[in-house]
């Protein structure tokens, strides 16, 4: 497995697999990898000759309060996964090598990034679409996959790929969860043993609204008085709860299959999201 840490060398060796003739599926990163990011480089196994996976916790989609300092980071035991997985190449980029001190343009979306996480982190999504467009413009992919489990930033990308003209097909593979149902991400490790059975309420929660809906409710102020209950009552503190259309991401009245239920929820002090497809 090759290991890259500077843009030129990636690039290069990008263009010439490309130029040899195989497809490169990306799977972008932040690093401290689980078997939700192992299930996005099998998606990408299904019809790309290569995979690179990109590792880098990107300071530009944190908050100046959020948690980019204490991010959990294993750089070795990262590499030693996708070696494992069968990735023909990581890119595993510093900081000052992905950004210039005097850098100046970023990428902005300006529609499907204001609601939901946008609105509690609103210089969250101009960093995740400026970093995802350098990483396109790096590998060159033929495909990338991300996780259902960011719906929103899937929303978004997807939105920037059309309006820039990326040559990239986006893949979405879906939400992989613990055993006892809470979908795993990076940031559980902050979560103590209490606040993990709290955080149990939020897939919980996701259920009872599949229920609910599927039993005939389709009022989307019941389904998500239903939604916010089940998380008070296990002490969580709800960022948001909202039942939106699947494309353009706006909240519906009137719940309808392929609408989805989506979850921002603080833990103590870790804020997790989910949601669950209609
Ligand atoms: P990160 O949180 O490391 O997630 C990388 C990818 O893994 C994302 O596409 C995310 O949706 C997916 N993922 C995380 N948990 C998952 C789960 N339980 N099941 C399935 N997929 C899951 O998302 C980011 O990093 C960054 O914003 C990034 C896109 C790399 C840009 O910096």
């Amino acid at each position: 497995m090759k290991i890259f840490r500077d843009i030129v060398e990636m690039q290069r060796w990008s263009m010439e697999q490309r130029i040899s003739g195989a497809t490169i599926g990306l799977v972008p990163t932040m690093g401290y990898l689980h078997k939700g990011h192992l299930s996005l480089i099998e998606e990408a196994r299904v019809d790309c000759d290569l995979i690179i996976v990109s590792i880098f916790v990107n300071p530009t989609q944190f908050g100046p309060n959020e948690d980019y300092g204490k991010y959990p980071r294993d750089k070795e035991g990262d590499i030693e996964m996708c070696e494992k997985a069968g990735v023909a190449a990581v890119f595993i980029p510093d900081v000052d090598t992905m950004y210039s001190h005097d850098a100046s343009v970023c990428v902005i979306e300006n529609s499907l990034s204001q609601g939901l996480c946008g609105q509690s982190r609103p210089t969250h999504f101009g960093g995740v679409c400026t970093v995802v467009a350098k990483l396109f413009n790096i590998m060159q992919p033929n495909v990338a996959v991300f996780g259902q489990k960011d719906y929103q930033q899937v929303a978004v990308i997807r939105r920037m790929v059309q309006d820039l003209n990326f040559a990239v097909e986006i893949r979405v593979a879906p939400i992989v969860r613990e055993h006892d149902g809470l979908a795993v991400s990076s940031r559980n490790m902050y979560l103590s043993n209490d606040e993990r059975q709290q955080a149990l309420s939020i897939n919980s929660a996701l259920n009872l609204a599949h229920e609910s809906f599927f039993s005939g409710q389709d009022s989307a102020v019941e389904i998500k008085n239903l939604v916010i209950r089940q998380l008070h009552e296990h002490c969580m503190d709800v960022d948001y709860v909202e039942i939106i259309n699947g494309f353009d991401l706006n909240p519906v009245e009137t719940v309808q299959m392929g609408d989805v239920v989506v979850v921002a929820a603080f833990c103590g002090k870790t804020r997790l999201i989910d949601n669950c497809i209609l």
